[in-house]
């Protein structure tokens, strides 16, 4: 009889809160870091408030839990929106939220909360010798949890294609219900980083930015992910003013959404 090599469906704890180094944090920290998410008095807050309680809609309707966050083109404010959703989202009691850094080439998650790890997801990935799950960060008095990377020249298309990168998705997957995972990811055009992630995630949010992202690059974005499951658009550094002026954020929800709407619960 021969069984499946133990490691192609292998499976590794998602470390928690008892697992994470936790690290200091307080609101003057977040707002000089643009962290706003985590504050519902501040009215910067607010559109990502907005954004959580689609996705827990979604959550609801459709069981989405692993929620890439892309683009067409690079700078347009992922990894701003990956750590203020997920901050939002981290409040809700019901739920253990992660935010996950899998752009392992420009990672920026470490600087938005201000973590220098001494072994991040990419040491895991690498299988780097010691490192058998990767290293989860906690911020003092917040209930969000973090994996973030450490930015370098890498092969990173092997990496996330690799079983490594496969056992953790699949770890991420099989995890407790409750647990949510906002993914950061490269922008879509950029390599075949995302497209490969997504293939383990359920759903996608598109940032873009107003002024710059043309609407062809967010349709030709949707098409390289298919239209089943974007879950947003979410339109950046609007000016309009939901929010206060340099950080506006607006959240519009294209074609692709209104679709999964108009389906039936199943
Ligand atoms: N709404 C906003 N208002 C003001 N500054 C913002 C806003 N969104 C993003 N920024 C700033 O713009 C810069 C780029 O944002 P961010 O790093 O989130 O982009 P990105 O899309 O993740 O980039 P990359 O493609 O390199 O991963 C950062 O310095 C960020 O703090
Ligand atoms: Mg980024």
């Amino acid at each position: 009889m021969s069984a499946e090599p133990a490691t192609t469906l292998s499976v590794i704890p998602i470390p928690g809160r008892e697992g994470a180094v936790e690290v200091p944090w307080d609101g003057e920290t977040a707002r000089a870091r643009g962290v706003f998410g985590f504050d519902s008095m501040d009215t910067r807050s607010r559109s990502f408030n907005l954004i959580r309680a689609r996705l827990l809609e979604m959550n609801m309707k459709r069981g989405w839990r692993m929620i890439g966050v892309v683009s067409a083109t690079p700078n347009v404010g992922k990894s701003f929106i990956s750590a203020n959703v997920s901050a939002s989202l981290s409040r809700d009691p019901r739920f253990r939220t992660y935010v996950v850094d899998l752009d392992l080439r420009r990672g920026s998650l470490s600087d938005f909360f201000g973590l220098a790890p001494e072994s991040g997801l990419r040491d895991y990935l690498q299988g780097t010798p010691g490192v058998d799950a990767p290293a989860v960060y906690h911020l003092e008095g917040e209930r969000l949890l973090i994996m973030p990377t450490m930015a370098g020249k890498i092969h990173s298309a092997e990496l996330l294609a690799g079983e490594r990168a496969q056992t953790l998705l699949r770890s991420m997957r099989v995890s407790d219900e409750k647990n949510l995972f906002i993914v950061d990811l490269p922008p879509v055009f950029a390599n075949d980083d995302a497209s490969t992630a997504m293939g383990r995630l359920d759903a996608y949010i598109v940032v873009a930015e107003e002024g710059k992202t043309k609407q062809r690059e967010i349709q030709d974005a949707v098409n390289l992910l298919g239209d089943a499951r974007l879950a947003g658009v979410i339109l950046n550094k609007y000016r309009g003013g939901v929010v206060s002026e340099g950080y506006g954020v607006d959240d519009y929800y294209a074609a692709g959404y209104g679709q999964a709407e108009a389906k039936p619960k199943s």
